[in-house]
């Protein structure tokens, strides 16, 4: 069977992560979370103390480019791939709150996303990959074989989130997280650089109302009918 590049795209919390994990334990392909990547940057840019309030120092973290690496690492004990920034895992930290409010900021400089999108290119040249995010199907790989494009309601995913960070211990309120995800769809969508846009070719999936059990067997169908072709 022919090996493709699966590029999913779609909203903050919409699912995306999870749909991408499933498809790749199944297909044996390698999954990549670039929101993850973004995050890393933010994390490490609030650890040097580059942001100032709402701002980032944007010569200082550009300078820092090269001494930042990311990669990836699969943590047996969760079934599931750890973020590593500078070889330390950020797994954790990355998806806090606090880098939440700060990430649409970084993931919005040309820099940065020069950096990163080198980055998902190199790792997917062999393709046999799953990647998310938002610019995957339109600038990453514009190229590859099926783009999905996720999207829910605002309330839907941050109901999502909001499960998620209290399975973790973070306590936040619905309205907090509410708040945060339409401020991140507002600045992803809007954003000068690589917007999130729906590529002309993918298939669109809004999974509101929809179960996990029909989310993957509405991909599984996708992924079979493209690798036959
Ligand atoms: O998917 P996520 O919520 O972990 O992504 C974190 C942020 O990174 C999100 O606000 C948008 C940004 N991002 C991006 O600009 N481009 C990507 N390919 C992935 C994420």
């Amino acid at each position: 069977m022919k090996k493709i590049i699966i590029a999913i795209d779609g909203y903050s919390s919409s699912g995306k992560s999870t749909m991408a994990k499933e498809l790749a334990k199944e297909t044996g392909y390698i999954y990549i979370d670039t929101g993850a990547m973004y995050r890393a940057v933010t994390l490490y840019a609030l650890r040097q103390g580059y942001f100032e309030g709402n701002h980032v120092n944007e010569g200082k973290l550009k300078a820092d480019m090269p001494n930042i690496s990311i990669s990836f690492q699969f943590n047996p004990s969760t079934g599931k791939s750890d973020t590593f920034l500078n070889g330390e895992n950020v797994e954790k930290e990355i998806r806090s709150m606090e880098v939440a409010k700060k990430v649409s900021l970084v993931a919005s400089l040309s820099f940065v996303r020069k950096a990163m999108v080198a980055q998902q290119q190199a790792m997917g040249k062999e393709k046999g990959i799953v990647m998310d995010g938002r610019d995957i199907g339109t600038v990453v790989f514009p190229d590859a074989e099926l783009k999905l494009f996720v999207t829910a309601s605002p309330e839907v995913r941050a109901r999502r989130r909001v499960e998620e960070l209290l399975a973790k211990g973070e306590k936040v309120s619905y309205e907090e997280v509410l708040e945060n995800v339409k401020e991140r769809d507002y600045l992803d969508s809007t954003r000068k650089e690589s917007p999130l846009r729906q590529a002309k070719d993918a298939l669109v999936l809004d999974n509101s109302n929809m179960s996990r059990a029909e989310q993957e067997a509405w991909l599984k169908e996708k992924f079979e009918a493209c690798v036959k072709e």
